[in-house]
This record gives structure tokens, sequence and C-alpha cells, in this order.
């Protein structure tokens, strides 16, 4: 059965109550809930992990590998748009992913327009709130085989 990871770096744990004109209302929980519904129903693995720290993200993404994951669904949140170890990480292991944002994040901050990862993604989502992340499962879906979804 493939494998995909979806993997959320800092502060994104309190979605729901956080800035709620950003990133939305819902929970974190709803969205990989949504998420494994569509993961399921397409007969795929879903693993998720959510962490406030760069170097526990960093042995995910390591992790990821000997695990034999297919597709890493990204928010780096904060980490965007600093983090050269995670950015180093995913060159490592060479597990394509998607970066999501939830907010438009090219609308905002001067720096939050710069990212350390959009150049080595498979491509960027960003501004559709917890559809982002939805939409990028999709896209996932679209590039794995149907005779490895359910193997
Ligand atoms: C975010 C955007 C980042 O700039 C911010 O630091 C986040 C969330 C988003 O999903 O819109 O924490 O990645």
């Amino acid at each position: 059965m493939a494998k995909v990871l979806v993997l959320n770096g800092p502060n994104l744990n309190l979605l729901g109550e956080r800035e709620p004109d950003h990133y939305g209302s819902s929970s974190l929980d709803d969205i990989i809930g949504d998420m494994r519904s569509l993961a399921g129903a397409c007969g795929v693995e879903l693993a998720h992990v959510q962490s406030n720290s760069e170097g526990e993200l960093v042995d995910t993404i390591h992790g990821a590998a000997k695990d034999g994951v297919e597709y890493i669904i990204f928010n780096p949140a904060g980490f965007t748009h600093t983090s050269v170890v995670l950015r180093d990480a995913l060159l490592a292991v060479r597990i394509p992913f998607i970066e999501v944002h939830l907010s438009a994040v090219d609308a905002r901050e001067p720096f939050r327009q710069q990212t350390y990862f959009a150049d080595i993604a498979m491509g960027v989502i960003s501004g559709f709130r917890g559809e982002s992340y939805l939409l990028a499962l999709q896209a996932v879906l679209n590039r794995i085989e149907p005779g490895q979804a359910a193997k």
C-alpha cells in the first residue's frame, strides 16, 4: 500500500483557535480526518506528524525514508521562511513533497514571501485554508499508480 506522510510544523497544533482570519476555523484533527477519509477511500496509507521542534521534524523526514514513504505533504509553518536544515533533510532523503500553506503567504508580509522549499518541491499550494491539504493530497493521489494504492 502506498504511504503518504503529512508533516506539520510549529503552532499548527493550535489551528482552529489561532488567527482564524489567516488559517481558518478547522482544527488540525478536522483537516487530518478529512485527509484520512480521502486517502482511505483510495487505498492509500496516511501517516501524520506535527511537531513544534525543528530537530524532531528532521528526524521524522529521515525516518520517512526508512519507512518507505513515497510522498510528503509538508507545511513547515514558520520554518518555511528560515530552515536550511529542513531543506537539507528533504534533499538528503529525496522523497518528493508538496509544500502546503493554509494562508496566502505571497499576499502577506514580505518575510513570508521567502520560502526555503518551493524550488525543490513538486509544487506549492497556498491560500485555501484547510482545503490546501486536500488539494495537495489529490495531487499526490493522481500520481500514485492505481495498482500501487491497495498493495
Ligand atoms: C503557514 C504560513 C507561515 O508563514 C506561518 O508561519 C504559519 C502557517 C500557513 O500555513 O499559512 O505558521 O505555513
